[in-house]
């Protein structure tokens, strides 16, 4: 029997817990977190992913700020509302959209934001800190992965995992907390030769390739576990990931639906980490 690893069914769990503690600071008189998003121009999936993190912010009982700006704002000014929103001491979490238009240096926006307030975990002291095992902000996507396996009590220790995808905001922050629960852990890309070859030998295999339903039973051992990070339209305009789900399914012993899996876990973790934020500095 395969698991489906419902994202969503855990992501509404944790987020109705989020909801019942923020009634429960709202009962006490605490202040309620804030969360800050800043979305700069009109770029339609970025409009969405923001829609959606404002609704589950929402959903929860927290502030939830979005900041629109103009795409001709100057890096400057940016960068002094960033300062504002680190100042303002009622302000626990803040995140920028990413991509920026080009005139803006994502790094140095990225080091703009406090790093006790960067709930999305790119800020390079974040990294640093993930990277030497000692993480305080985590990567959402990555850390959604985790608290999924682990929910469904997927051990990692001693585990080989295959991670396709050399991304800032998953395929590279996950070497680091497969790493953290002992795993021993493959990173393959566009250039890897043979990837079937790495890909067959995985009991964790994660695919965050960015192309519909790649991954097909061929690339798969008997009884792996494959999680699936992507999110494509197929050619009838279908929402897939990078594994042909069906195909798969028989072979595995525990996979990520799409839609359902990896992607509503990813805005529950941002949320849960502007409520850990919350729970050191209100009440
Ligand atoms: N753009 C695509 N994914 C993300 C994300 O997780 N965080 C931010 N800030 N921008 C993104």
């Amino acid at each position: 029997m395969t698991v489906i690893l419902d994202g969503k069914a855990l992501a509404n769990k944790m987020q109705e817990d989020l909801a019942n503690e923020v009634t429960e600071w709202k009962n006490k008189g605490y202040r309620i977190p804030t969360l800050v998003v800043i979305l700069i121009g009109e770029d339609s999936a970025s409009k969405v992913y923001v829609k959606n993190k404002e609704k589950s912010a929402q959903k929860i009982g927290f502030n939830s700020i979005v900041r629109r700006l103009d795409i001709t704002i100057k890096e400057e000014d940016l960068l002094s509302i960033i300062e504002s929103y680190n100042q303002d001491d009622s302000v626990d979490g803040i995140l920028v959209q990413l991509p920026l238009p080009k005139h803006i240096d994502e790094e140095k926006v990225l080091l703009a934001i406090d790093p006790r307030k960067d709930v999305d975990g790119f800020h390079p002291l974040n990294v640093g800190k993930l990277f030497v095992g000692d993480p305080d902000m985590h990567p959402c996507t990555p850390y959604g992965i985790i608290t999924l396996l682990k929910e469904h009590n997927i051990q990692l220790a001693g585990k080989k995992v295959v991670i396709i995808g050399r991304s800032n905001i998953v395929g590279k922050p996950l070497i680091h907390m497969m790493l953290n629960e002992d795993a021993t852990v493959t990173i393959a890309h566009s250039k890897t030769k043979n990837l079937k070859n790495e890909t067959l030998t995985a009991d964790v295999l994660v695919a965050a390739i960015g192309q519909a339903e790649f991954i097909t039973s061929d690339y798969v051992k008997e009884g792996a576990v494959v999680v699936d990070v992507g999110m494509n339209r197929n050619s009838e305009g279908k929402l897939v990931g990078d594994v042909d789900y069906q195909d798969v399914l028989p072979k595995v012993s525990a996979i990520t639906p799409v839609p359902g899996g990896v992607g509503p876990m990813t805005i529950t973790m941002l949320m849960e980490q502007t409520m850990n934020q919350g729970r050191k500095y209100c009440g």
